[in-house]
Protein backbone atom coordinates (compact mmCIF):
# COMPACT_ATOMS: atom_id res chain seq x y z
CA UNK A 1 0.00 0.00 0.00
CA UNK A 2 1.63 3.57 -0.89
CA UNK A 3 0.62 5.99 2.02
CA UNK A 4 0.51 9.74 0.60
CA UNK A 5 1.48 12.00 3.74
CA UNK A 6 0.83 14.93 1.64
CA UNK A 7 -2.94 14.21 0.50
CA UNK A 8 -4.48 16.16 3.31
CA UNK A 9 -2.52 19.36 2.70
CA UNK A 10 -3.68 19.74 -1.02
CA UNK A 11 -6.65 22.00 -1.55
CA UNK A 12 -7.98 20.33 -4.88
CA UNK A 13 -12.21 21.56 -5.25
CA UNK A 14 -10.53 24.90 -3.14
CA UNK A 15 -11.81 28.57 -4.14
CA UNK A 16 -9.66 31.66 -2.84
CA UNK A 17 -9.22 35.13 -2.62
CA UNK A 18 -5.56 36.27 -1.65
CA UNK A 19 -5.42 39.82 -1.03
CA UNK A 20 -2.43 41.70 -1.82
CA UNK A 21 -0.73 39.13 -3.68
CA UNK A 22 0.68 40.71 -6.28
CA UNK A 23 4.28 40.57 -4.71
CA UNK A 24 6.02 39.48 -2.05
CA UNK A 25 4.58 37.33 0.75
CA UNK A 26 1.05 37.25 -0.84
CA UNK A 27 2.63 36.05 -4.48
CA UNK A 28 3.79 33.58 -2.00
CA UNK A 29 1.06 32.60 -0.57
CA UNK A 30 -0.72 32.45 -4.16
CA UNK A 31 1.58 30.10 -5.83
CA UNK A 32 1.84 28.02 -3.00
CA UNK A 33 -1.73 27.60 -2.83
CA UNK A 34 -2.14 26.80 -6.63
CA UNK A 35 0.47 24.34 -6.69
CA UNK A 36 -1.61 22.64 -3.95
CA UNK A 37 -4.49 22.58 -6.29
CA UNK A 38 -6.45 25.48 -5.72
CA UNK A 39 -8.16 27.93 -7.93
CA UNK A 40 -6.68 31.98 -7.04
CA UNK A 41 -8.47 35.20 -7.28
CA UNK A 42 -4.92 38.00 -6.57
CA UNK A 43 -7.24 40.90 -5.21
CA UNK A 44 -4.38 44.40 -5.40
CA UNK A 45 -4.31 47.54 -5.35
CA UNK A 46 -1.82 47.15 -8.23
CA UNK A 47 -4.41 45.58 -10.62
CA UNK A 48 -1.46 45.00 -13.39
CA UNK A 49 0.78 43.15 -11.11
CA UNK A 50 -2.08 40.91 -9.74
CA UNK A 51 -2.52 40.30 -13.27
CA UNK A 52 0.74 39.19 -14.08
CA UNK A 53 1.30 37.31 -11.29
CA UNK A 54 -1.66 35.39 -11.63
CA UNK A 55 -0.60 34.79 -15.26
CA UNK A 56 2.96 33.72 -14.41
CA UNK A 57 1.68 31.14 -11.46
CA UNK A 58 -1.16 29.78 -13.73
CA UNK A 59 1.25 29.09 -16.50
CA UNK A 60 3.70 27.01 -14.09
CA UNK A 61 0.99 25.11 -11.37
CA UNK A 62 -1.35 24.90 -14.78
CA UNK A 63 -4.39 25.59 -12.37
CA UNK A 64 -7.10 28.85 -12.71
CA UNK A 65 -5.51 32.09 -11.42
CA UNK A 66 -6.57 35.27 -11.90
CA UNK A 67 -6.39 38.84 -11.03
CA UNK A 68 -8.11 42.22 -10.42
CA UNK A 69 -7.58 45.41 -9.33
CA UNK A 70 -8.92 45.73 -5.81
CA UNK A 71 -8.52 48.31 -2.89
CA UNK A 72 -9.74 46.44 -0.09
CA UNK A 73 -10.87 49.42 1.75
CA UNK A 74 -13.70 50.60 -0.90
CA UNK A 75 -17.00 48.48 -0.30
CA UNK A 76 -17.52 48.67 -4.17
CA UNK A 77 -13.96 46.71 -4.64
CA UNK A 78 -14.89 44.31 -2.56
CA UNK A 79 -17.84 43.27 -3.94
CA UNK A 80 -16.44 43.46 -7.41
CA UNK A 81 -13.92 40.88 -6.33
CA UNK A 82 -16.40 38.75 -4.39
CA UNK A 83 -18.64 38.57 -7.97
CA UNK A 84 -15.45 37.46 -10.03
CA UNK A 85 -14.56 34.86 -7.80
CA UNK A 86 -17.91 33.33 -7.74
CA UNK A 87 -18.33 34.02 -11.77
CA UNK A 88 -14.76 32.59 -12.29
CA UNK A 89 -14.89 29.63 -9.80
CA UNK A 90 -18.42 29.16 -8.88
CA UNK A 91 -17.65 29.74 -5.35
CA UNK A 92 -15.61 30.92 -2.50
CA UNK A 93 -14.08 28.44 -0.07
CA UNK A 94 -11.37 29.92 1.68
CA UNK A 95 -9.60 33.73 1.76
CA UNK A 96 -6.38 35.25 2.82
CA UNK A 97 -6.58 38.40 4.20
CA UNK A 98 -3.01 39.05 3.38
CA UNK A 99 -3.16 43.00 2.57
CA UNK A 100 -1.43 45.20 5.36
CA UNK A 101 1.60 47.43 6.19
CA UNK A 102 2.78 50.51 7.90
CA UNK A 103 5.32 53.03 8.57
CA UNK A 104 7.36 54.27 11.56
CA UNK A 105 6.36 56.14 13.96
CA UNK A 106 9.35 58.38 15.52
CA UNK A 107 7.45 59.52 18.22
CA UNK A 108 4.64 57.11 19.58
CA UNK A 109 2.88 59.95 21.28
CA UNK A 110 2.27 62.22 17.98
CA UNK A 111 0.56 59.56 15.88
CA UNK A 112 -2.36 61.76 14.10
CA UNK A 113 -5.73 60.50 14.19
CA UNK A 114 -5.66 60.06 11.24
CA UNK A 115 -2.71 58.15 10.61
CA UNK A 116 -4.44 55.66 13.55
CA UNK A 117 -7.26 56.08 11.67
CA UNK A 118 -5.71 55.03 7.72
CA UNK A 119 -3.87 52.19 9.28
CA UNK A 120 -6.69 50.35 10.91
CA UNK A 121 -9.05 50.55 7.53
CA UNK A 122 -6.26 49.03 5.93
CA UNK A 123 -5.02 46.58 8.41
CA UNK A 124 -8.03 45.62 10.65
CA UNK A 125 -11.27 47.17 9.08
CA UNK A 126 -10.51 45.85 5.39
CA UNK A 127 -10.28 42.04 6.70
CA UNK A 128 -13.10 42.33 8.58
CA UNK A 129 -14.97 43.68 5.61
CA UNK A 130 -13.94 40.98 3.09
CA UNK A 131 -15.05 38.71 5.63
CA UNK A 132 -18.45 39.75 5.66
CA UNK A 133 -18.56 39.99 1.91
CA UNK A 134 -16.84 36.31 1.32
CA UNK A 135 -18.94 34.04 4.54
CA UNK A 136 -22.11 33.74 3.03
CA UNK A 137 -20.32 32.14 0.12
CA UNK A 138 -18.61 29.79 2.14
CA UNK A 139 -20.59 28.50 4.65
CA UNK A 140 -21.74 25.11 2.92
CA UNK A 141 -17.95 23.99 2.46
CA UNK A 142 -16.91 21.31 4.79
CA UNK A 143 -13.13 23.01 5.02
CA UNK A 144 -14.20 26.81 4.50
CA UNK A 145 -11.72 29.17 6.38
CA UNK A 146 -9.73 32.42 6.55
CA UNK A 147 -6.60 33.39 6.98
CA UNK A 148 -5.16 36.12 8.01
CA UNK A 149 -1.57 38.04 7.69
CA UNK A 150 -0.79 39.33 11.03
CA UNK A 151 2.24 40.46 12.13
CA UNK A 152 4.67 39.33 15.33
CA UNK A 153 4.83 43.16 16.13
CA UNK A 154 1.68 42.73 17.32
CA UNK A 155 2.48 40.70 20.18
CA UNK A 156 5.20 42.33 21.34
CA UNK A 157 5.56 46.64 22.50
CA UNK A 158 6.51 48.24 19.42
CA UNK A 159 6.05 51.27 19.78
CA UNK A 160 7.90 52.16 16.81
CA UNK A 161 5.45 51.27 14.84
CA UNK A 162 2.42 51.88 16.81
CA UNK A 163 -0.10 52.89 14.44
CA UNK A 164 0.41 49.33 12.51
CA UNK A 165 1.42 47.28 15.43
CA UNK A 166 -1.97 48.08 17.40
CA UNK A 167 -3.96 47.79 14.18
CA UNK A 168 -2.28 44.45 13.72
CA UNK A 169 -3.07 43.28 17.42
CA UNK A 170 -6.56 44.37 16.53
CA UNK A 171 -6.90 42.37 14.07
CA UNK A 172 -5.68 39.15 15.89
CA UNK A 173 -8.52 39.88 18.39
CA UNK A 174 -10.95 40.54 15.48
CA UNK A 175 -10.31 37.26 14.17
CA UNK A 176 -10.45 35.07 17.22
CA UNK A 177 -14.00 36.51 17.34
CA UNK A 178 -15.00 35.76 13.86
CA UNK A 179 -13.72 32.27 14.60
CA UNK A 180 -16.48 32.18 17.90
CA UNK A 181 -19.17 33.53 15.44
CA UNK A 182 -18.55 31.24 13.00
CA UNK A 183 -18.09 28.19 14.74
CA UNK A 184 -18.66 25.13 13.14
CA UNK A 185 -19.07 26.38 9.51
CA UNK A 186 -15.89 28.53 8.64
CA UNK A 187 -12.75 28.41 10.45
CA UNK A 188 -10.37 31.06 11.42
CA UNK A 189 -6.71 31.71 12.12
CA UNK A 190 -3.95 33.76 12.09
CA UNK A 191 -0.53 33.73 11.34
CA UNK A 192 1.93 36.45 12.93
CA UNK A 193 4.65 37.09 10.49
CA UNK A 194 8.31 38.31 11.64
CA UNK A 195 10.55 39.35 9.50
CA UNK A 196 10.73 39.03 6.08
CA UNK A 197 12.62 41.59 4.16
CA UNK A 198 11.05 43.27 0.99
CA UNK A 199 11.60 46.47 -0.76
CA UNK A 200 8.61 47.70 1.24
CA UNK A 201 11.07 47.98 4.38
CA UNK A 202 12.52 50.84 2.57
CA UNK A 203 9.59 52.91 1.54
CA UNK A 204 8.47 52.51 5.84
CA UNK A 205 11.03 54.19 6.69
CA UNK A 206 13.11 51.28 7.77
CA UNK A 207 17.27 52.60 7.22
CA UNK A 208 19.57 50.20 5.70
CA UNK A 209 21.95 49.28 9.02
CA UNK A 210 18.79 48.45 10.06
CA UNK A 211 17.69 46.61 7.66
CA UNK A 212 21.37 44.85 7.12
CA UNK A 213 21.16 43.81 10.98
CA UNK A 214 17.53 42.21 10.28
CA UNK A 215 19.08 39.53 8.05
CA UNK A 216 21.31 38.47 11.23
CA UNK A 217 18.49 37.98 13.13
CA UNK A 218 18.82 36.83 16.96
CA UNK A 219 16.42 34.12 16.37
CA UNK A 220 15.77 30.51 17.05
CA UNK A 221 16.85 29.72 13.08
CA UNK A 222 19.15 33.48 12.82
CA UNK A 223 17.74 33.72 9.65
CA UNK A 224 15.10 35.90 8.30
CA UNK A 225 12.02 34.93 6.99
CA UNK A 226 11.09 33.77 2.97
CA UNK A 227 7.57 34.31 1.60
CA UNK A 228 7.79 30.33 1.38
CA UNK A 229 8.10 30.08 4.91
CA UNK A 230 4.60 31.99 5.89
CA UNK A 231 2.83 30.50 2.76
CA UNK A 232 3.95 27.00 3.79
CA UNK A 233 1.99 27.40 7.76
CA UNK A 234 -1.09 29.22 5.74
CA UNK A 235 -1.18 26.12 3.37
CA UNK A 236 -1.61 23.88 6.32
CA UNK A 237 -4.52 26.10 7.97
CA UNK A 238 -6.14 26.40 5.27
CA UNK A 239 -5.85 22.54 4.15
CA UNK A 240 -8.00 19.51 5.32
CA UNK A 241 -4.68 19.04 6.92
CA UNK A 242 -5.48 22.41 9.41
CA UNK A 243 -9.07 20.93 9.63
CA UNK A 244 -8.93 20.53 13.87
CA UNK A 245 -7.32 24.26 14.15
CA UNK A 246 -9.54 26.97 14.40
CA UNK A 247 -9.48 30.46 16.44
CA UNK A 248 -6.16 29.90 16.81
CA UNK A 249 -2.81 32.42 16.40
CA UNK A 250 0.40 30.84 15.00
CA UNK A 251 3.84 32.70 15.59
CA UNK A 252 6.00 32.24 12.00
CA UNK A 253 9.38 34.48 13.00
CA UNK A 254 11.97 32.46 12.74
CA UNK A 255 11.62 31.14 16.57
CA UNK A 256 11.83 34.17 18.47
CA UNK A 257 14.91 35.68 20.32
CA UNK A 258 17.46 33.58 21.91
CA UNK A 259 17.75 33.85 25.54
CA UNK A 260 21.43 33.37 25.73
CA UNK A 261 22.23 32.25 29.57
CA UNK A 262 25.69 31.30 29.14
CA UNK A 263 26.74 32.95 26.37
CA UNK A 264 26.09 30.14 23.78
N1 LIG B 1 7.29 41.64 5.32
C1 LIG B 1 7.30 41.46 6.63
O1 LIG B 1 8.36 41.41 7.28
C2 LIG B 1 6.01 41.31 7.39
C3 LIG B 1 6.10 41.09 8.77
C4 LIG B 1 4.93 40.93 9.49
C5 LIG B 1 3.71 40.99 8.84
N2 LIG B 1 3.66 41.23 7.50
C6 LIG B 1 2.34 41.32 6.87
O2 LIG B 1 2.28 40.42 5.77
C7 LIG B 1 1.46 40.99 4.75
C8 LIG B 1 2.22 41.05 3.42
O3 LIG B 1 3.44 41.76 3.62
P1 LIG B 1 4.46 42.07 2.44
O4 LIG B 1 5.75 42.37 3.07
O5 LIG B 1 4.37 41.02 1.39
O6 LIG B 1 3.80 43.45 1.92
P2 LIG B 1 3.92 44.19 0.49
O7 LIG B 1 3.75 45.64 0.77
O8 LIG B 1 5.12 43.73 -0.25
O9 LIG B 1 2.66 43.64 -0.29
C9 LIG B 1 1.38 44.04 0.07
C10 LIG B 1 0.49 44.01 -1.14
O10 LIG B 1 -0.76 44.60 -0.75
C11 LIG B 1 -1.18 45.49 -1.75
N3 LIG B 1 -2.05 46.52 -1.15
C12 LIG B 1 -1.68 47.55 -0.35
N4 LIG B 1 -2.76 48.27 -0.01
C13 LIG B 1 -3.82 47.66 -0.59
C14 LIG B 1 -5.21 47.93 -0.61
N5 LIG B 1 -5.74 48.98 0.03
N6 LIG B 1 -6.03 47.08 -1.30
C15 LIG B 1 -5.51 46.02 -1.96
N7 LIG B 1 -4.20 45.74 -1.99
C16 LIG B 1 -3.37 46.55 -1.31
C17 LIG B 1 0.08 46.07 -2.34
O11 LIG B 1 -0.15 46.58 -3.66
C18 LIG B 1 1.01 44.86 -2.32
O12 LIG B 1 0.93 44.13 -3.51
C19 LIG B 1 1.02 42.36 5.27
O13 LIG B 1 -0.23 42.24 5.91
C20 LIG B 1 2.08 42.70 6.29
O14 LIG B 1 1.61 43.59 7.26
C21 LIG B 1 4.79 41.40 6.75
Amino acid sequence: MTIDAFKDFRLDGHKVIITGGAQNIGAGIAKAFSAAGADVLIADLKGDLARATADAIEKETERKCRGIACDVTKEDDIQATVAMALREFGGITTLVNNVGWGGVNPDPLAVSEEDLIASYKLNTISAYRMSAACVPHMKGFHNASIVNSGSFSSAIPASEILAYSTAKAALTHLMACLANALAQKVRVNSVLIGTVLTEGYASAGIDAATQERMLHPDTLTGRPGRPEDVANAMLWLASPAGSWVSGQTINVHGGGHVLRLFGH
